[in-house]
């Protein structure tokens, strides 16, 4: 029933929300966990808590992996001895009388050690529910908390909305309670790391988490169930409807909100929306597109997928100056059973998915230039299923450029490749040492390993996280994988990799929760086994070639979830967990900190030298990476000590010189397969082109060449040729909106010539070997403007737009598929 409502409330959010932009991960998402019981069986219990009684006192023991790399030194499982004296001083427990079943905890600020927990009660009765919630806070990062309770009042909390906290260390945070029966809702806010919270009655019932504006948290936004847009700028105290009939709506850079609205009608008439934006909390408006499927932020780009007229298809456009002009990117057009997807956006690039036609599971990986509108083909058959709604694309964040993700093969198995390059080139990763090919590998000698990403989590396998990367942990990555042609449906295991994914190590036998704790110096793992109540940990102070375990309780507890401070600076870690009594259940939380077992902070002589991206020091372009090599200082994994919470990553870019590979050809330029050279479109060649860039003077001087997002290079090869303004190429008055209407309804054969083309090269299957290998798969590249009053005909735009994007892993730890997930 529980299931059921939440199953409910979630389908009406994305109906209503008609959402395109499927956020994979919210903003907020680091700083929560929420943990949720499962239901055990008594007797279970009792046989187990013999068995690991039986196992104190502390066991003493460490298994390595292997020894990897040319790292000086002793050997490192014997750098650490007699640590459980330590670690038992340092040992904290807390019990909660509280018999709630599910609990969710936030971070407020940053090393505050501020943790708010909210638990609550359920009884679902029809579709109404009866329920208490309470509220705990801890100051010491967790080690002991205290019931506040009384500061909200014993009212429930809609845990579904979460907690919302705050921008930076505003020190906000803002519940919103079920008032049963009452008009609207009432929210508990605090400004004061939740030390107290003063309550608000809403004028409206919220339909979504009310969000804070990044860049100023006394200004808070909200939809409100019947689709109406409120704000408020005195952080929830007034608020003032700022617009009606809102689909969605998104904090923008500079205090801007853009939002699509519908005239008549309903969201879910995509196609219809108009983008609107304010930039004055909505005492003023501008459209600044119609006819919109949907649209997303990413970077400093703004997208929208525009209807072209032309049946379903719709088109992506791209503004770089928050929706004053747009451009159309150089994307196929999709029907309507497809979608587009931004997988990762930053300032200089995009990741942009486009489904396939037909219910295929896959589609194509573009990259962006720096203005986000030439895009060059990166990955083909990329797994991005419709149902599941996920796909495994994760940005490494500890190592530049570094991306993972899964590609469908031909023969339906899931593979997973990385790309070193930001999408140059895509491979599948190496074969760890220590590990054997399994029953999916054709050769038992040669395979790859593969990893467990989102698609596997939503395909329940037996997959408790994430792969989880930290940026300040460099080169470190601990994920879930096999080791075969494919990745395999069998228990998976627990790999790390400690130079940005080139070379793997098993490192842990089946799956287990993970952590990083200051700065990578510290590994934390608990088994996951939902069955039997856990008491031991195992961590690594030499990023996960060797395990110490600890046994942290003498009753062990069932385990839900692993909790520490975001960011990995912090050295506390607490395990959350329940017991059971005879008829209830109670949460545990156990919160280790590891300062003691580190006992000394590291000093210069802890740290080594690292070049990234390299494997062969002597030569000088070893290393380069989009023009650029950086060397780090890291921690010797030997050395046991602390980076401490102040650390921060140390790195010297040196500037490599460029080479043709440094570019991507501009528009109107193609790669010949197998060459670096950018070659004028033959059949563009002294004619006109029917759509423009439109854009700045500069942008549209041309040599056929364009420097990579972000690439750094100096010197070395420059492409030497004339400039060409292709606003020359350009019946100019075609971007009049007056004669808009004319262009557009000329354009249509067009563009049905493009799609031709389209189909014909996929069909022909040409593959391109070459890095950033563009244009050639499109032989006409089409650019409009879309303006407010030009559209209206003509081209339109863009659809799936997915800002799953950048910021963090995802983290999940609900590992059972029957119970009613909060998050
Ligand atoms: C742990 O605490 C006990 C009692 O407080 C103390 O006697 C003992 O010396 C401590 N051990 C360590 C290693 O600090
Ligand atoms: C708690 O509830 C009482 C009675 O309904 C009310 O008078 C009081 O103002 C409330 N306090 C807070 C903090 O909401
Ligand atoms: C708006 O809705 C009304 C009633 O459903 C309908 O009669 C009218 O034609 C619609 N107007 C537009 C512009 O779609
Ligand atoms: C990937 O993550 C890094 C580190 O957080 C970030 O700097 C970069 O912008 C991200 N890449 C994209 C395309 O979002
Ligand atoms: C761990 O928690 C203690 C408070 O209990 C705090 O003083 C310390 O700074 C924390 N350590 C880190 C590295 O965050
Ligand atoms: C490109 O290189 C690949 C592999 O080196 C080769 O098989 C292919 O024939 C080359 N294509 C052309 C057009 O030269």
């Amino acid at each position: 029933m529980l299931a059921l409502q939440n199953c409910i409330a979630i389908l009406l959010v994305s109906s209503v929300l008609g959402l395109d932009f499927k956020e994979r991960d919210s903003l907020t998402g680091n700083a929560h966990s929420t943990f949720v019981k499962r239901n055990t069986k008594l007797g279970n219990f009792h046989s187990v808590k013999r068995r690991s009684a039986a196992e104190w006192p502390f066991s003493t023991r460490h298994h390595k992996v292997s020894r990897r790399s040319a790292d000086r030194g002793e050997d490192t499982c014997e750098a650490l001895q007699g640590y459980d004296d330590r670690l038992i001083n340092n040992t904290h427990r807390f019990i909660f009388n509280d018999l709630s079943g599910s609990v969710s905890l936030a971070w407020v600020g940053d090393g505050t050690g501020v943790v708010l927990a909210l638990t609550t009660f359920q009884v679902p009765f029809f579709l109404l529910r009866f329920g208490q919630s309470k509220l705990y806070r801890s100051e010491n990062y967790g080690k002991s908390f205290q019931d506040v309770t009384n500061l909200i009042n014993n009212t429930f909390i809609l845990t579904e909305f979460g907690i919302a906290i705050g921008p930076e260390n505003s020190g906000k945070v803002i519940l919103t309670a079920d008032v049963s029966g009452a008009q609207g809702s009432r929210i508990f806010r605090s400004k004061d790391f939740g030390t107290s919270f003063t309550h608000t009655d809403l004028p409206f019932n919220p339909l979504m988490q009310i969000i804070y504006n990044p860049r100023d948290a006394n200004v808070l936004m909200v939809l409100s169930i019947t689709n109406d847009l409120w704000l408020s700028e005195d952080f929830g105290e007034n608020w003032r409807k700022i617009h009606e009939s809102v689909c969605l709506a998104k904090w923008g850079s500079d205090n801007t909100i853009f939002f699509t609205t519908i005239f008549n009608g309903s969201c879910n008439d995509r196609g219809m929306l108009e983008l609107k934006k304010t930039t004055d909390y909505g005492r003023t408006f501008k459209t600044i597109g119609s006819k919109i499927f949907s649209f997303g932020l990413g970077g400093r780009f703004v997208f929208a997928s525009v209807m072209t007229g032309k049946g379903t298809l719709r088109m992506i456009h791209v503004s770089v100056d928050q929706g004053e002009s747009w451009n159309m990117a150089q994307l196929p057009a999709v029907g309507h059973e497809q979608f587009y997807s931004i997988l990762a956006a930053s300032d200089d690039v995009v990741f942009m998915h486009v489904d396939e036609p037909g219910d295929t599971g896959f589609g194509t990986i573009f990259v962006s230039d720096d203005r986000g509108t030439v895009y060059s083909k990166s990955l083909e058959r990329h797994l991005y299923t419709t149902t599941g709604g996920d796909t495994d694309f994760t940005n490494v964040t500890s190592l530049r450029g570094v991306y993972l993700t899964s590609v469908l093969a031909e023969d339906g198995s899931v593979q997973t490749v990385v790309t070193f390059d930001q999408g140059g080139e895509w491979k599948p990763l190496q074969k760890p040492a220590n590990s054997k090919c399994d029953s999916t590998a054709k050769n038992k000698d040669q395979c790859s390993l593969h990893i467990h990403a989102s698609y596997s989590t939503s395909m329940k396998l037996n997959v408790p996280m994430l792969p989880l990367t930290e940026p300040n942990a460099v080169g470190l990555i601990l994920a879930h994988g096999s080791v075969g042609d494919a990745i395999s449906v069998m228990t998976p295991d627990v790999y790390v990799s400690d130079d940005g994914g080139y070379s793997w190590l098993q490192a842990l036998k089946g799956p287990h929760h993970y952590a990083i704790l200051d700065s990578g110096g510290l590994l934390v793992a608990v088994e996951h086994n939902p069955s039997q109540p856990i008491s031991q940990l195992k961590f690594s102070t030499d990023e996960g070639q060797c395990w110490h375990e600890y046994s942290f309780t003498k009753e062990p507890l069932y385990f839900t979830g692993l909790a520490s401070e975001p960011g990995a600076h912090s050295m506390n870690l607490s395990i959350w967990g329940y017991r059971e009594s005879l008829l209830s259940q109670y949460w545990v939380s156990i919160t280790i900190d590891f300062n003691q077992l580190l006992s000394r902070d590291c000093d210069e002589k802890d740290y080594v030298q690292w070049l990234a991206h390299s494997d062969d020091i002597s030569d000088p372009n070893d290393g380069c990476m989009l023009g650029y090599k950086e060397r780090f200082l890291r921690l010797r994994k030997d050395s046991v000590c602390w980076n401490g919470r102040d650390y921060v990553v140390t790195k010297q870019p040196t500037p490599c010189p460029c080479t043709l590979d440094d570019f991507l050809c501009d528009f109107g330029y193609y790669r010949v397969e197998n060459s670096s050279e950018c070659v004028e479109q033959p059949d563009l060649k002294g004619h006109v082109l029917e759509f423009c860039l439109h854009g700045k003077k500069e942008q549209l001087q041309t040599n056929g060449y364009r420097k990579i997002p972000g690439d750094k290079c100096e010197g070395g090869v420059t492409p030497e040729r004339k400039e060409i303004d292709l606003s020359q190429r350009c019946v100019s008055n075609l971007l009049a909106p007056e004669l808009q209407t004319a262009s557009s309804s000329s354009s249509i054969p067009v563009i049905i010539a493009v799609i031709a083309v389209l189909v014909l090269s996929v069909l022909g299957g040409v593959l391109f070997i070459k890095k950033y290998v563009c244009g050639g798969r499109f032989l006409v590249h089409r650019y409009s403007v879309l303006r407010q009053h030009a559209e209206a005909n003509g081209i339109e735009g863009v659809d799936e737009l997915d800002t799953q994007a950048a910021e963090s892993p995802k983290r999940d730890y609900h590992d059972d598929s029957d119970e009613d997930l909060l998050e």
